[in-house]
C-alpha cells in the first residue's frame, strides 16, 4: 500500500534525507544523553542522541541545544523524529522538561498520520525516555527523587507477551492506559505488539486477557478512539500499468532512497525489473556492507512498498 501522508510529514522526510540545514538525521558527537527503541529484527529502530548546555550548579536544569536521530524505517518514521527532534530544541527544553512530548503531540506535528503508522511516533517518545535515563545516569541526576517515572527497566521486570516483537507485559500495560487503546488492531498500530505471527492475541495471558484486565470485562470506559485522536487521511489504492509502475520505482528510488545513501558513501542501482520484483545492486560504501542485505530488504524494499506498492519486494543481485 502506497500510503497517504500530510504535506507535512512528506516535506519533512524529504528535507531530512537530502540533508537540508537544520535538519536531524544523524547523530550528535559526544552526546550527553543516548535512547534506543525498537530492533533490526523488528523493522523498526530508532537512536536518538542530543546534547545539552550544562547547568554548572544543578544539572537537573542544563537545557538540550541539540537532538539527533538515527532511523531505520519508512517516511512516517523519519518525519516523527524530525518532529522530535524539532519540538525538543525549539522549546529549549532540559531533558525533564522534553519527557512531557507525548506521541500525540508528534502526530499533531505532522498533521496526522494513517493509524497503522502510529507506532512511529511512539517509537521517539520511547527513544527520548531512555536517552534521558542515560543523561541522568551520566550526570548524577536522581530521576526518581524528582518524581519522574521513565520506565527504564520495564523490559526486564515482566515477562514477555509479544516474542515477535520482545514486549513485555508491564510495558503493554502502559502503552494501552496511556494511549486509551482498545482493541488488538489498536495495540499493534500504536506499539506493533500483536503485529506478526498472531499467537499472542488471544493466548492465555495474551493481548487480550490484557485489554480485558486493563478494563474490565465489560469492556473500556468510553475514551475517544485513536481514529478521533489521530485522524488519518484517505488512502487511495491506484492501479499502475507495467511503464508506470517501473517509473515510479525509479523516481522513488532517486528522490527518497538513493540521496538517504549518498549521505553515507554508498548508492543503488535498479538491475531489472520483473513483475513486482525489483533487482539491485548496492553501490561504494553499502556494497562491501556486512550490513547491505539488510539495508535492502529493510530501508529500499519498506521504502518501495510505502511510496509505490505494498506488492514490491527486493532482491540483491
Ligand atoms: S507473538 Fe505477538 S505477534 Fe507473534
Amino acid at each position: 500500500m502506497a500510503w497517504e501522508y500530510s504535506e507535512k510529514t512528506k516535506q519533512l522526510f524529504m528535507d531530512a534525507v537530502h540533508g537540508k540545514p537544520g535538519t536531524h538525521l544523524g547523530e550528535v558527537d559526544n552526546p550527553d544523553g543516548i535512547g534506543e527503541h525498537g530492533s533490526m529484527a523488528c523493522g523498526d529502530a530508532m537512536r536518538f542522541t542530543f546534547r545539552v548546555n550544562r547547568h554548572p550548579e544543578d544539572a537537573s536544569k542544563d537545557v538540550i541545544t541539540e537532538a539527533k536521530y538515527l532511523t531505520f524505517g519508512c517516511t512516517s518514521a523519519i518525519a516523527a523524529s524530525e518532529a522530535l527532534c524539532t519540538l525538543i530544541e525549539q522549546s529549549g527544553y532540559t531533558p525533564i522538561e522534553a519527557l512531557q512530548i507525548q506521541n500525540s503531540d508528534i502526530v499533531e506535528f505532522l498533521q496526522g498520520l494513517p493509524e497503522q503508522k502510529i507506532h512511529c511516533s511512539v517509537m521517539g517518545a520511547e527513544a527520548l525516555e531512555a536517552a534521558v535515563f542515560d543523561w541522568a545516569h551520566k550526570r548524577g541526576v536522581d530521576l526518581e527523587k524528582l518524581g519522574v517515572d521513565i520506565h527504564s527497566d520495564e523490559k526486564e521486570e515482566g515477562r514477555i507477551v509479544c516474542n515477535c516483537f520482545s514486549l513485555s507485559e508491564p510495558y503493554i500495560k502502559r502503552k494501552i492506559q496511556e494511549l486509551g487503546l482498545k482493541t488488538i488492531p489498536e495495540i499493534s498500530n500504536a506499539i506493533k505488539a500483536g503485529g506478526g505471527c498472531g499467537s499472542c492475541h488471544h493466548a492465555p495471558g495474551g493481548l487480550q486477557d490484557i485489554l480485558n484486565e486493563v478494563w474490565g470485562y465489560s469492556g473500556p470506559a468510553p475514551l475517544p478512539s485513536l481514529k478521533t485522536i489521530f485522524p488519518a487521511p484517505e488512502t487511495e489504492e491506484q492501479t499502475l500499468s507495467p511503464y508506470q509502475l517501473s517509473k515510479k520505482i525509479e523516481q522513488t528510488m532517486d528522490q527518497y532512497i538513493r540521496p538517504m545513501l549518498q549521505r553515507d558513501g554508498g548508492d543503488v542501482e535498479i538491475v531489472d525489473i520483473k513483475d513486482d520484483t525489483v533487482y539491485c545492486r548496492l553501490q561504494g560504501a553499502c556494497s562491501g556492507c556486512a550490513g547491505a542485505a539488510m539495508t535492502l530488504k529493510m530501508m529500499v524494499e519498506s521504502t518501495l512498498k510505502e511510496q509505490v506498492s505494498d506488492n514490491l519486494r527486493v532482491i540483491q543481485v
